[in-house]
């Protein structure tokens, strides 16, 4: 029987309910999602490619390879209630959401086979990766509590890119990967509200929406720490003791690895929250002009 925690606890969720109903304003800046067709090289990419930083390589390394099975599954959630969307610029929207999220799995996994010519195979993770999120866990999960689900990774790969775009993280990240994360991160806040919108149009409880945050937060940590575990084991170059004294080094360095995810969890459970309220469409747009590639 599929997992439905709304229904296990719908004798708590009439008040809230209401307020996550209530429209939300509405970005005057929101573009239309725009599917761009990349082919990115990676050849040149070093073994230690954020700035031969082993710790800070591997920890992105365990997050993109979350990435393709990760975003076919974002589309088959939202795919589920694709006849259930009445307005035809959601509609729209949806399907560019779609051909977006699929050129980020293609380029994302053109870089496994880079990888593993380093001697850092992605293989042996994204067998058990597969087999448990989406062979074990998936068909437990209800149909809007999937959506759900994806609305929540959508806020974090969001907040992810609006990090990456607006300060100076990525300054030390080989140019060829640089390109690839930040083409996403412009594209991840372009259609920052699309499965955010769907789930408001098919099931409007706060309920859903808030357990669907604590799977995707309980998911995103376990996940991305074994995938980036995965490639520190691997890697005969690093060990625990560099490792740790990286980690301190990228701790002192920057926002990653500090409270960001639990400010970014309180958000998105507050009634009311929707992704438009953070404003910054413009940061994609600005970014996606300058490389030439705001209008596909
Ligand atoms: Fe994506
Ligand atoms: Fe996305």
């Amino acid at each position: 029987m599929p997992l439905d925690l709304p229904r296990l606890r719908n004798f708590r969720v009439s008040r809230r309910d209401e307020a996550a109903e209530t429209a939300p304003p509405e970005s005057p800046d929101r573009p239309a999602p725009t599917v761009r067709r990349m082919d990115f090289e990676f050849d040149q990419v070093p073994r230690h490619w954020f700035g031969g930083n082993a710790f800070a390589t591997h920890m992105v390394n365990g997050l993109s390879v979350l990435f393709p099975d990760g975003e076919r599954f974002f589309v088959r959630s939202v795919r589920h209630y694709l006849d259930q969307i009445d307005d035809p610029e959601l509609q729209a929207s949806v399907r560019a959401f779609f051909g977006q999220e699929g050129s980020h799995a293609r380029e994302h996994q053109r870089t496994f086979d880079h990888l593993a010519s380093q001697g850092l195979d992605p293989q042996p993770f994204l067998r058990a990766y597969k087999k448990f999120a989406f062979e074990f866990l998936e068909p437990k999960v209800s149909p809007p509590l999937r959506l759900a689900v994806t609305a929540a990774f959508e806020h974090f790969t969001a907040t992810f890119a609006h990090q990456g775009l607006s300060g100076n993280d990525f300054d030390e990240v080989h140019p060829q990967m640089r390109e690839l994360l930040l083409w996403h991160a412009a594209e991840e806040i372009e259609h920052k509200a699309v499965a955010f919108d769907v789930l408001r149009e098919v099931d409007g409880r706060q309920s859903v929406r808030a357990g669907g945050m604590l799977i995707a937060m309980a998911l995103l940590t376990g996940l991305w720490t074994w995938g980036m575990v995965s490639f520190l084991r691997q890697d005969r170059e690093t060990n625990w003791r560099r490792s740790l004294r990286e980690m301190i080094q990228i701790r002192r360095a920057g926002p990653i690895g500090n409270f960001q995810m639990l400010g970014m969890f309180f958000d998105y459970m507050r009634p009311g929250f929707h992704p438009d309220q953070v404003d910054d469409y413009a940061l994609a747009r600005d970014y996606l002009d300058s490389v030439g590639r705001l209008h596909a």
